[in-house]
């Protein structure tokens, strides 16, 4: 029997209009469009304004989006899985209120909080929902209003994050075009680098949480960038040794954007050259979970059936990892 493996058959993805722009920051705190691009390669990032407005909501207009080009009907969805670490709610999962949002009536779904690596672990555990047979139609969703967890006084951190949705369609595939190997990795010490400090059952919300600014993102760069720039080398390269893949077999890396220097360091130790990496971090900033959703949809005219595609990551956590696909169709929006 041939094995099922699960391939991508489309992808979509939503930035909300409003751009904020290196010189609109220059304007909030003590920073400059000369600092901020040579030092993480951003030029404007994308916020999503107005009240009562969250995560849910982008990733909503990129399901509708997907569904309607891949001609899809929601009722066929059984499964969505929402990677996000900026939910709608504490509880329930932001993957419930998109069901509920998109009229997805017959798909269970949950969310994953892995950092800025939740979109590759949803992806691998997605396709291990398909692989067993049991589920056809899975949607994969890396979303964040990152704005909604930077404090606009820090120039440490209001600088890099942007907020962004991505989805794409997962479908069983028995021709050998899809998602063919993985290595995700965990490391919790790393978890005093990169944090939010209150708001779980450790410091739950209160007068004085918020008046230390504890319900923003807390991140010493220096240390994160440290581990960001080998792990995510080491992660893209093994898995290509792994696989027996040299740099002439690779179609294109798909980097988390974080830091346009980390992706350099990664496309340098896989022996890639520029032009066979998917880069958009200039326009907008680091997405968190968005970002390998938004580059696939980006680049996805230019994907061919037959493509070796390597996505790779680092987050919070620290968690990182690299997926090996052999993409299944021939793009075009
Ligand atoms: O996505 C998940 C994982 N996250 C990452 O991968 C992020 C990894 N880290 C980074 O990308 C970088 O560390 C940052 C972009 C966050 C910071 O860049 P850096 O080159 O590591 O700068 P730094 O933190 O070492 O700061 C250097 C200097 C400091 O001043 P002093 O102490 O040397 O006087 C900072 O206060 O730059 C200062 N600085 C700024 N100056 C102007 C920090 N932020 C800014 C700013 N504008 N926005």
């Amino acid at each position: 029997m041939t094995k099922i493996i699960a391939a991508i058959t489309g992808v979509q993805a939503y930035a909300p209009e409003y751009l904020l722009t290196n010189r609109e920051l220059e304007k909030m705190v003590d920073t400059t469009d000369e600092w901020i691009t040579t030092r993480t390669g951003i030029k404007e990032r994308h916020i999503l304004k107005g009240n009562g407005l969250g995560t849910s909501d982008m990733a909503v207009e990129a399901v509708k989006g997907l569904l309607q080009k891949t001609n899809t009907s929601p009722d066929e969805i059984d499964l969505v899985i929402c990677a996000t670490v900026t939910p709608d709610m504490v509880f329930p999962a932001t993957a419930n209120i998109i069901s509920d949002k998109a009229d997805l009536k017959n798909a269970f779904s949950f969310d994953i909080n892995a950092a800025c690596s939740g979109f590759l672990y949803s992806l691998i555990t997605a396709s291990k929902y398909i692989e067993s047979g049991s589920y056809k139609k899975v949607l994969v969703i890396g979303a964040d209003k990152m704005s909604s967890i930077v404090d606009y006084t820090d120039r440490a951190t209001c600088v890099i994050f942007g907020d962004a949705a991505g989805v794409v369609l997962l479908e069983p595939s028995e021709n050998g075009y899809g998602i063919l190997d993985s290595i995700l990795r965990t490391n919790g010490s790393g978890r005093i680098h990169l944090h939010q400090k209150a708001g779980g059952s450790v410091r739950p919300p209160s007068h004085e949480t918020i008046d230390a600014k504890e319900h923003f993102v807390y991140q010493e760069g220096q240390a994160v960038f440290k581990f960001a720039v080998s792990s995510m080398a080491d992660v893209s390269v093994e898995i290509m040794e792994k696989n027996g893949l040299t740099t002439k077999d690779i179609a294109w890396l798909v980097p988390h954007q974080a830091n346009l220097r980390i992706i350099e360091a990664t496309a340098r130790r896989m022996g890639l050259e520029k032009e066979k990496v998917m880069i958009n971090i200039q326009r907008y900033g680091n997405t968190t979970n968005g970002t390998i959703p938004m580059c696939l949809y980006e680049w996805e005219d230019q994907l061919k059936k037959g493509d070796n595609i390597i996505l790779s990551a680092f987050g919070g956590g620290f968690t990182w990892g690299a997926i090996y696909v052999k993409w299944a169709y021939d793009g075009g929006k």
